[in-house]
């Protein structure tokens, strides 16, 4: 098996920012209800860019960091739940505008736990050799299927996009442990979103659909800081590792109470969890790898650190990578 590394990551936002109060212009809410429940203080919503122009912006970023040639790429998987559209597949949109004419393109549906499952396909097709060079984005314009009425959910989300370059690598091995997982039986309903209904001449009833977000905010909650340490524990075995060896967590960015729950059953501080939720809401594919890039250009990750990216969201899904930085 071959090894692999990230060589380099990408992100971007869009430049408009919405605040709490801002929001409170929209329903019966306040920044104090806000940020006291989620953590959340602003999130940058599109005003026209989609899914697509946010990956592709993430990408050429990564590339540049990465310093390949877009014609290098094998492999283009994007993570997202909110895709331009259903055909073509934002992947393919990002590889004629990226110019990655040698790549393989597809899109997959993971909510927000769409970067973890998107690096874990990209390092097994490095892994078995079919691929040299892979690029992953996590992306959403959730602004369009969210209900702009409910104040439960309105706050939550934002947009956004982040990628990363992976490469197969001789002697190294930046990927070192990863762990993933669905529950399609317990908890689809907590968060979902239509597509659209059964419709064709051969019927005559058509469902209402309405295609906006809707979530049991309780249950997800339960379910994230259960699941955290779950994916966290598991990826520390199965590289006979333990929590003092990590430098920092960099979890799905959904809500603070969340991770400092996690983090007392891990029992370790909060701090080791890197969060920029309050700038940007809950991204769902994007919030990881917009945070890995964050952290990225802020100068906090060193060659020899040893990471872990984990995610959790509609599906259920679930997941975790333990990465040891291999970038100076
Ligand atoms: N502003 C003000 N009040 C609000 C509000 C808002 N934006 N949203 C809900 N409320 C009100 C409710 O109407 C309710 O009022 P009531 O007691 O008069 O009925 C009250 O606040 C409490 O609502 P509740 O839903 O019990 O709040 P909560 O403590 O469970 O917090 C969430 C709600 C959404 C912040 C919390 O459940 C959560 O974060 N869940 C996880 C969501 C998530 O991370 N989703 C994505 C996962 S990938």
């Amino acid at each position: 098996m071959n090894n692999v590394k990230i060589i380099g990551t990408g992100s971007y936002a869009p430049d408009r920012i919405v605040t709490n109060s801002d929001l409170s212009e929209i329903v019966d809410t306040n920044d104090e209800w806000i940020s006291s429940r989620t953590g959340i203080k602003e999130r940058r919503i599109t005003t026209g860019e989609d899914t697509s122009v946010l990956s592709t912006k993430a990408a050429l970023e990564a590339i540049k960091n990465a310093n390949i040639d877009p014609l290098e790429i094998d492999l283009v998987v994007v993570g997202t739940a909110s895709p331009d559209k259903f055909i073509p597949s934002t992947a393919c949109i990002v590889q004629a505008e990226i110019g990655a004419e040698n790549a393989t393109c597809f899109d997959i549906a993971a909510a927000c736990s769409g970067f973890v499952y998107a690096l874990n396909i990209g390092t097994q097709f490095i892994k078995t050799g079919q691929c040299k060079t892979v690029l992953v984005i996590g992306a959403e314009v959730l602004s369009k299927i969210i209900d702009w009425s409910d104040r439960s959910t309105c706050v939550l989300f934002g947009d956004g996009a982040g990628a990363a370059i992976l490469q197969r690598s001789q002697d190294e091995n930046g990927i070192l442990s990863i762990y993933t997982g669905s529950d399609g039986r317990n908890g689809a309903e907590f968060l979902a979103c239509s597509a659209v209904p059964v419709r064709n001449p051969f019927i005559t009833a058509v469902e209402k659909n309405d295609n906006i977000v809707t979530m049991s905010g309780k249950d997800i909650f339960r379910f994230g800081t259960k699941i955290i340490p779950k994916c966290i524990d598991q990826v520390l075995e199965n590289q006979d590792c333990t929590i003092e060896d990590i430098k920092y967590i960099v979890p799905h960015q959904a809500n603070m109470r969340i991770i400092d729950s996690a983090a007392k059953r891990l029992e370790i501080h909060s701090d080791k969890f890197y969060m920029n939720l309050d700038k940007y809401g809950n991204t769902s594919a994007a919030s990881i790898p917009l945070a890995l890039d964050e952290m990225a250009r802020k100068g906090l990750l060193h060659r020899g650190d040893k990471i872990i990216l984990v995610g959790f969201g509609g599906g259920l899904t679930f997941g975790a990578v333990l990465i040891e930085w291999m970038i100076d």
